[in-house]
């Protein structure tokens, strides 16, 4: 589609982006909290709605050039990650400090922390990539499959598992 980068369309798309991912989040969990309370039929529905505000998530973000390769949406994820502990949550907590609000200060802290892990493990998968040790290693380590828990031991991953079949990106050190 054809539309000026700076316009209110644009800002439009972002926020339907942000309202769609949202909403598909909400009904995950109206959907689990219905099924709960025995109410099968409505949390069908709201299974069916969530996947659906999923695809319009997913339309307005593709819209936006928001998916991209491997590489460039793990860049995209650890500077989202980054950018949510650093803008985000650690102003969110200072500011709950100043507001004497303990607990949720507390509760910032503790999300920002796990943002900031996030963001490492994110770095970690994307400098092994690109340094070949992802399924490769020095020695002979244990690689277990994801799938269907077999493990073998060897410098490099399986190309496939040798008990499922299952493809080499479903390994990972044992
Ligand atoms: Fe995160
Ligand atoms: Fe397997």
């Amino acid at each position: 589609m054809r539309y000026d980068k700076n316009s209110q369309s644009a800002e439009n798309i972002k926020k339907a982006f942000g309202d769609e991912a949202a909403g598909h989040a909400r009904y995950m969990l109206f959907g689990e909290e219905a099924r709960r309370n025995g109410e099968e039929h409505l949390a069908n529905v709201y299974d069916r709605l969530a996947s659906e505000e999923l695809a319009h998530a997913e339309m307005w973000l593709r819209e936006m050039g928001g998916v991209g390769g491997t590489e460039e949406n793990l860049n995209a994820s650890i500077a989202e990650e980054k950018h949510d502990w650093m803008m985000h949550y650690m102003p969110y907590a200072s500011t709950a400090d100043h507001e004497g609000y303990e607990e949720l200060t507390e509760r910032f802290l503790n999300t920002a922390n796990v943002e900031k892990r996030h963001e490492a493990e994110l770095k970690e998968i994307l400098g092994s990539r690109r340094n070949g040790s992802f399924y490769r290693d020095s020695e002979a380590v244990e690689w277990r499959c994801g799938n269907c828990g077999y493990v073998g031991i060897s410098e490099n991953a399986p190309a496939v598992c040798p008990l499922c079949g299952y493809p080499r990106g479903y390994f990972r050190r044992g």
